[in-house]
């Protein structure tokens, strides 16, 4: 299918801003936060003056973090996004401070900083470990930086289970309003996440069949080829359902099945949200092996050749699961009785992101046997890595010969559609920080919500002492998770 091009896309600038990125020598702000806010001033969303200023532990002046900054863009922009004129523009905003979270060295030298600017929008980015969440938060009010426009902005993980969860969220809520807390969920920020509202709410053809009079099941998947990669310390602690579902996973969960929102507005959008969340029926000591699967790799090969094993990536021994599948229900009158199939992993086949819509299949067929198999209509929207939307329809396979039917997808390639680059989801996630639109972050109560239901599963897990099931890299995850699907006439959707 073709889509008609007439896409701008249309800059709207925000107001002048000093964003304070702690953990400004790690990995985020290297791999993300530097690039996402270099490609927004090339964009021209940048109002004069805006400064970003990292702050660490590390002993750097200026000029040395501008060479990390220059070093990290070189690296991680494709080739042709840098250009010397941006570049120097960008690098004579960048400051940097060196401050201790745990004790008063560096906080009124980065105050003076700051204060050279008092009325302007302050963004604190906590691109550090979640338990100097805290800390960072009450230096920020003890030494006065916490302004009218200071917003704070905190990554995942909020918490490994509920009581940890709310623990942070108080911690950080002592010092900053709800209205002023943005905790990134990144998934939000992905374009083609961003399109499923548009599908579901700008489109009268799909909305009436969101339910389950039409709506046969729903598969979620968000699978990765990569491995442990660097994070030995944090994935150990956490394994793929605090990585993944406790936050990605459910929220595209919550796009999907949440009712039409009354417009975009912050609470409007997330008030749905977590009502989805509050529906989700408790999966419970009894069904918990039923109804989940855990998994761990194993050797096995990537498209890059042969790869170790997690245990043996990790050097110890480990029951921590890096593949979950789970058979989840929201329990009320649009979803009962329609399953939604949930799986992630690491070390998988392929890179691929997508939610599946799977309609009931034609209630009977007029056609006979020589017409082939008749399948379902399918609607696939696809996260990454290439993002399109897909809808599977059945057809007549053309040419005489007799009626032969065939599935084939309609294809809507946004990537192809549109000559624009597709922005990253921080870009996006920290321009609406600035512009103070919360829509796409998580709330308290979602975050608590979700956890509500995950913790339960945890602590079954927990208390089964059941090793993780072993699964070979390189492959769809254990079989057990083929079969949590296949024990009811269903397959996993392959191939896009
Ligand atoms: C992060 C997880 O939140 O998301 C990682 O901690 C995971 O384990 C990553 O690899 C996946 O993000 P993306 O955008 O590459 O799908």
């Amino acid at each position: 299918m073709s889509v008609t091009n007439s896409m701008t896309s249309q800059i709207i600038p925000v107001e002048p801003f000093d964003c304070v990125v702690f953990g400004g020598t790690g990995d985020l702000a290297e791999r993300k936060l530097l690039p996402a806010l270099y490609h927004r001033q090339q964009e021209g969303q940048f109002t004069e003056p805006t400064r970003i200023i990292a702050a660490s532990r590390s002993d750097m002046t200026d000029e040395a973090y501008r060479e990390f900054a220059k070093a990290a863009l070189t690296t991680h922009l494709k080739p042709g996004e840098l250009n010397d004129e941006q570049l120097g523009r960008f690098l004579a905003r960048l400051h940097y401070r060196r401050v201790d979270a745990m004790s008063d060295a560096g906080w009124p030298e980065l105050a003076s900083l700051l204060d050279e600017a008092p009325e302007r929008i302050r963004a604190y980015y906590l691109a550090v470990s979640p338990s100097l969440f805290g800390e960072i938060a009450s230096r920020l009010k003890n030494v006065g930086l916490v302004t009218p426009k200071a917003r704070i902005i905190v990554e995942k993980p909020i918490g490994r289970d509920l009581a940890s969860a709310k623990v942070l969220n108080d911690t950080i809520g002592a010092v900053f309003a709800e209205k002023r807390i943005f905790r990134i969920d990144h998934y939000l920020g992905k374009e083609t996440v961003q399109n499923l509202m548009a599908l579901r709410f700008a489109n009268s053809l799909y909305e009436p069949l969101w339910s389950n009079d039409h709506i046969d099941h729903i598969e979620i998947t968000v699978s990765e080829t990569v491995g442990l990669e660097d994070r030995v310390t944090y994935y150990d602690k956490a394994g793929a359902l605090r990585d993944m579902v406790q936050n990605h996973i459910l929220q595209l969960l919550c796009l999907v099945a949440m009712e039409p929102p009354a417009s975009t507005d912050a609470d409007a959008v997330r008030d749905e949200k977590l009502k989805v969340l509050r529906s989700l029926k408790p999966i419970v000591n009894g069904h918990v092996a039923d109804l989940t699967v855990r998994g761990q790799y194993r050797a096995g090969a990537s498209a890059t050749g042969a790869v170790k094993g997690y245990q043996e990536e990790l050097g110890a021994e480990s029951n921590t699961e890096t593949f979950v599948a789970i058979k989840a229900e929201v329990s009320n009158w649009r979803w009962a009785g329609v399953p939604f199939y949930l799986r992630t992993g690491k070390r998988l086949t392929n890179r691929a992101s997508e939610i599946v819509i799977a309609f009931k299949k034609v209630p009977h067929s007029i056609f006979d046997e020589t017409a082939g198999k008749m399948f379902s209509n399918k609607l696939v929207i696809r996260l990454q890595p290439d993002e399109a939307v897909r809808q599977w329809i059945m057809i007549k396979d053309p040419g005489p010969g007799g009626m032969r039917l065939r599935h084939i997808a309609l294809d809507m390639s946004f990537a192809d559609a549109f000559k624009v680059r597709n922005p990253d989801a921080y870009e996006r996630l920290l321009m609406d920080v600035i512009r103070g639109n919360q829509t796409l972050f998580m709330r308290r109560d979602e975050v608590e919500a979700a956890w509500t239901w995950i913790d339960p599963i945890l602590a079954s897990w927990a208390s089964s002492g059941q090793p993780a099931l072993p699964y070979m890299a390189g492959t769809w995850g254990p079989s057990s998770s083929i079969a949590l699907i296949e024990r009811d006439g269903r397959t996993w959707h392959e191939g896009f």
